[in-house]
């Protein structure tokens, strides 16, 4: 047993402590226990345990990942605390001692006992000690999350007891750095923010039609030209194209040294990089940077954030077989950089338009004995995935793969519902589920008109917590798990980053963590409430639509239709107005009962309160859209 005890210098101070306690320094963390993702099993006994400088950290461990485990630790509880933990070799009683792999906990589960005078914490690896400090984290003070010191806080531990391990082996976030590039810090930000929540698995999402973000040594275009494209704001989707002598300065991308670095930094989360390279399709920054790849073999620009497809050819020629070896070229050296098993290879939405019309890719159908352009999709994907495997990697694809038949060993990735990864399963084939509905974090997250713009649908927090990633009559030995997806059309910012992640990626962390029998939506949501206080101290911006109101709307008759008002969460009272005033709580009480929109008025105003106070935010919704939606 790998064991990590955390314990007051010596009993002499533990008693006195124990006393202090006793004498009316309140016992347990003030907002209760909130611990997310919901731990397998959690008692709470009595007593609390408080941190202080005589408090020391024994392990008798010298495994390096363990060591910086916990100066992870001890950096974090000294810059809010102050307090500078001292570290100790173990003693007979105290200390790390390793198992093996018979542990029933797993290489990521973890036993936490908080006592009054000692912490033990044991796992069989360094991943599970490093959950058990997220976990020890949580059951802190909020303000133990500020990277600044905090003065006059008890660093009150309330006394439990906690077995915990996760549900899927793979709980991931994607990021696409493509369409809106994030830097090597933002990167080390996004790890940092999504281990927090226990997430293990960073999908990066490094090409697509608006920027590639890696170097590649062999082929120095792809950085020098595919990464840079001229500069737009505002309403992504809408921009102009580059006007003649305009000079393309948005981009940027990350080094191999960069990468590296990134790598080594996750590594210390216990978060694995898996990258995506994504084609044949989604490939314009690649084509922009070496034209005779695409069939049409255009100088096409590296696309600004204007409406493109089908118009421009941003897929790969596959009857060409120069674009082979660049791939070659490409997947030897990311499959070189990355220590990952998988390299994901994207695979989605690849138009296949200009596959028809051109005659090398209609060469290559024939003479493969191919049916179709499904089935050349599916001669690329397998072509990609022997070269993989010729470098120890196992494909990943978007659930596209499928098309035309599946390579053998590929792992599916379904994000069009489940349909795919279902399928996939059945063929006994590992998924990945992505659901857009369910884990699409750029999608909006409450009323359209109120929030800035997202993807094109609505995935509500409740839509994310309510999802099992294992479908009725799928055998779960083949999915692997799961994860949230932050596509960046409509993310310029780090800061926007945030308001999308959280708290939705909260919801997801307990659909790949916790067990389903321990998902409760209500003591969630209080366990959310708490979690903002705690991002608070920690800077990190996020969403509070759960509050606001949601519209669903029922034709009455030709000129008549009516209104139902809904929250996500309970215990909200809404009011509203048709008057143009601006409600608050001597207006008009929804009650439950569907309201008929008068004649004359223009516009619904809603607003949510709490025990009296406002909560959501206020929604001025206009008939028009009303109409539209029914
Ligand atoms: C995707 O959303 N195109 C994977
Ligand atoms: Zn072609």
């Amino acid at each position: 047993m790998n064991k990590v005890v955390i314990s007051r210098f010596c009993w002499m101070l533990c008693a006195f402590s124990s006393l202090f306690l006793s004498n009316g320094i309140k016992a347990g963390n003030p907002n209760g226990i909130s611990i997310i993702p919901q731990p397998s099993s959690i008692s709470v006994t009595s007593g609390s345990f408080v941190l202080e400088p005589s408090v020391s950290i024994y392990t008798t461990s010298k495994d390096e990942d363990l060591q910086s485990t916990i100066k992870w630790f001890r950096d974090k509880v000294a810059a809010a605390t102050g307090i500078v933990l001292k570290q100790a070799k173990g003693s007979k009683s105290i200390g790390i001692q390793i198992t093996g792999p018979s542990n029933a906990l797993g290489e990521e589960g973890y036993k936490l006992e908080v006592l009054p005078a000692k912490i033990n914490i044991s796992a069989s690896a360094s991943s599970g000690v490093f959950y058990a400090l997220q976990t020890l984290l949580q059951l802190l003070p909020p303000d133990i999350e500020s990277p600044s010191l905090q003065q006059n806080i008890p660093w009150v531990i309330p006394c439990v007891e906690i077995t915990d391990s996760p549900r899927f082996k793979y709980r991931g976030m994607m990021l696409d750095v493509s369409r809106h590039f994030f830097t090597k810090e933002e990167v080390k930000r996004y790890i940092d923010e999504m281990a927090r929540y226990k997430f293990n698995i960073l999908h990066w999402h490094l090409n697509d039609d608006e920027g590639w973000r890696i170097e590649i040594k062999g082929l120095p275009k792809l950085t020098s030209v595919g990464a840079w494209r001229v500069k737009r704001t505002g309403h992504w989707g809408t921009f102009i194209p580059r006007l003649q002598g305009e000079e393309p300065t948005y981009g940027g991308y990350y080094t191999q040294d960069d990468v590296k670095e990134i790598i080594a930094y996750a590594k210390k989360k216990f978060v694995t990089i898996i990258p995506e390279i994504d084609v044949p399709g989604h490939g314009l920054s690649l084509i922009a940077s070496y034209p005779d790849l695409s069939c049409t073999q255009l100088p096409y620009g590296v696309n600004e954030g204007r409406k493109f497809y089908t118009r421009d050819d941003n897929a790969l020629c596959i009857g060409n077989d120069t674009v082979f070896s660049v791939l070659n070229t490409i997947f030897s050296e990311v499959a070189q950089l990355f220590p990952s098993e998988y390299i994901h290879v994207g695979g989605d939405e690849a138009y296949k338009g200009f596959w028809r019309k051109c005659p090398k890719c209609q060469r290559r159908i024939k003479e493969e004995g191919l049916k179709d352009e499904d089935g050349l999709q599916s001669y690329f994907i397998k072509r990609v995935s022997t070269l993989l495997a010729s470098k120890g990697k196992r494909l990943i694809g978007w659930d596209e793969i499928l098309q035309g038949g599946i390579a053998p060993n590929a792992i599916v990735m379904s994000y069009r519902g489940m349909d795919g990864g279902i399928e996939a399963a059945k063929m006994k084939h590992e998924v990945i589920m992505t659901p857009a509905s369910r884990t699409y974090l750029n999608f909006y997250q409450g009323e359209t008109i109120v929030e800035p713009p997202a993807g094109e649908a609505m995935c509500r927090m409740r839509d994310s917590y309510t999802y099992d990633p294992v479908p009725v009559g799928v055998d779960p030995e083949f999915v692997l798990g799961g994860q949230g997806c932050l596509w960046s059309e409509h993310i310029p910012t780090y800061r926007h980053l945030q308001y999308l992640m959280w708290p939705r990626g909260m919801a997801l962390s307990e659909v790949y963590w916790s067990k389903p029998g321990n998902k409760d939506w209500k003591h969630f949501i209080n366990k959310v409430e708490h979690h903002f206080l705690r991002l608070n101290a920690a800077g990190i911006k996020y969403s509070t639509s759960m509050y606001n109101v949601i519209f669903h709307t029922h034709r009455l008759n030709d000129y008549d239709f009516s209104i139902e008002l809904a929250t996500e969460i309970e215990g909200l009272d809404i009011y509203y107005t048709f008057d143009e005033t601006n409600p608050d709580p001597y207006a008009q009480k929804f009650t439950g009962e569907p309201i008929v929109f008068p004649i004359g008025a223009t516009h619904l105003k809603v607003i949510t309160y709490r025990n009296g106070k406002p909560i959501g935010a206020q929604i001025n919704m206009p008939k028009e859209t009303l109409l539209k939606r029914l």
